[in-house]
């Protein structure tokens, strides 16, 4: 069985300085996947193949690929302004799409900090909220808080509140004073639950457990994803967030979502706080945020933790972060467009429509061999399966090979198979990815 999209054109020795990120180098060199274009739902290779991509490039392609408005806009950006500092000066654009990006954001949300990708977002929303803090005359309190399971990026910042162990592993030190809520996933109890599990709530009551070991004014912020997604798509408990909300709310903790997946319609709103009616009070973006055509992230925060900042002299710089590439004019341009063509095509709507079918044809997976959970919410499913005894993740590679064999392609995280596909994604389609995962299970021990 070949795992090879491509004859790759290029020779070994080509491909030798190329570093890839999250990847085993060696065997990827000896058995490249290599693709030379994409549109809409489907990437290409040289020798002609269509693949559908069913993770929207890394969760992030959220209008398929290639979107002509996206494209023509990056064109005319770069001939007309190419780059421009954001430290002491700007250009229109930014202005633009921090007003329409904070106008899709909850009530209160209503400035965006703009970073390059979701791991400078995160750490830069950990800086904020610890800034935040200090800039209140409270400087006591630097405790970040993370949840097991949870994927914040890979600077220290994202990796020292994240709770994924092989992740963290080699790095050392990371920072010190971070503690971890317990992560949501407890198939027997919620187990094949269709969209957010009805148990699960009283987990949130950890927070004030914490705050018991800690002191409560020590902690500066706990930051969750509202929807656990590299961890393996945990939708949350119903009154989960809001029981998080309370508890941060009563002792002066900033809560902070990870959206750089939910955000831009992948849960069927602009923000998972839209969808389930919590705000927090900063959030973190970025993938959809460009449709994944230019690098490009965002921190936004209520206006009570921006005005914290502001009440110095005025000449006197409110926050010393920012990077070389904030608010890049091909990036900016490039969002307009995406959130033009979100709009234009209706897609965060669009993905509420279509999620039933899509959570139907998840849950018809039950019952196929070594299934143990199906979970699901907006355009993102994760199917569990049962590690073969000794051999953990091979079955979750067995059912990626099969499926790229038929020209789909998944994600497995170990022996759990990742979904979230463009939200372009056709009945046609969705019944394609299932059937073929489903052809998988069934001839798999
Ligand atoms: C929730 C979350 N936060 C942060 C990141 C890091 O984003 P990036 O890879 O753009 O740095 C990711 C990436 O998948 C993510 O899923």
């Amino acid at each position: 069985m070949t795992t090879t999209l491509d004859e790759a054109p290029l020779s070994r020795e080509a491909m030798e300085a190329f570093w890839l990120p999250f990847t085993a180098n060696r065997q990827f060199k000896a058995n490249p996947r290599i693709f030379t274009g994409a549109r809409g739902m489907y990437y290409s290779t040289a020798e002609g193949r269509q693949v559908m991509d069913a993770m929207a490039g890394l969760w992030c392609v959220n209008a398929g690929h290639a979107a002509p408005r996206i494209a023509d806009a990056i064109k005319r950006q770069a001939g007309a302004l190419d780059y421009v500092s954001s430290f002491g000066m700007s250009h229109p654009l930014a202005f633009t799409l921090a007003t329409r990006i904070t106008a899709m954001a909850p009530q209160g949300i209503d400035h965006i900090f703009f970073v390059n990708s979701g791991s400078e977002a995160v750490d830069t929303a950990l800086k904020i909220a610890r800034a935040y803090h200090q800039a209140r005359g409270d400087g006591r309190r630097t405790r970040l808080i993370g949840r097991a399971k949870g994927y914040h990026g890979m600077g220290f910042g994202g990796l020292s509140v994240a709770g994924i162990a092989r992740h963290r592993r080699d790095f050392g030190p990371l920072l010190g004073d971070v503690d971890h809520l317990p992560h949501t996933h407890h198939p027997e109890h919620n187990a094949f639950s269709r969209g957010r599990p009805a148990w699960g709530a009283h987990l949130a009551d950890e927070l004030e457990a914490l705050c018991q070991i800690h002191d409560a004014s020590t902690i500066a912020a706990v930051i969750v994803e509202p929807v656990t997604g590299s961890g393996g798509v945990l939708p949350p408990p119903v009154g989960y967030l809001e029981r998080l909300r309370e508890i941060c709310d009563r002792h002066g903790i900033l809560l902070i979502f990870d959206e750089v997946i939910t955000g831009f319609g992948r849960i069927g709103a602009p923000f998972a706080a839209n969808a389930f009616g919590v705000t927090p009070d900063i959030i973190t973006c970025a993938k959809g945020m460009t449709n994944g055509a230019v690098p490009m992230g965002g921190v936004l925060v209520h206006r009570r933790v921006h005005d914290a900042f502001m009440e110095g002299a005025p000449e006197a710089v409110e926050l010393m972060h920012g990077y070389t590439y904030s608010a890049h004019p091909l990036a900016c341009a490039a969002g307009l467009a995406a959130l033009d063509t979100y709009q234009e095509e209706g897609l965060f709507a669009r993905c509420a429509d279509i999620s039933p079918v899509w959570e139907a044809a998840a849950h018809a997976l039950q019952g196929k061999p070594h299934v143990v959970d199906i979970r699901n919410i907006g355009l993102l499913a994760a199917i569990e399966l049962a590690p073969r005894p000794g051999a953990a993740g091979e079955r979750g590679a067995a059912v990626l090979r099969h499926c790229i064999d038929k020209d789909i392609l998944i994600r497995a995280a170990g022996d759990t198979l990742v979904l979230s596909p463009p939200l372009i994604i056709s009945d046609a389609e969705i019944e394609r990815l299932f059937g073929t995962i489903a052809e998988a299970l069934s001839g798999l021990n």
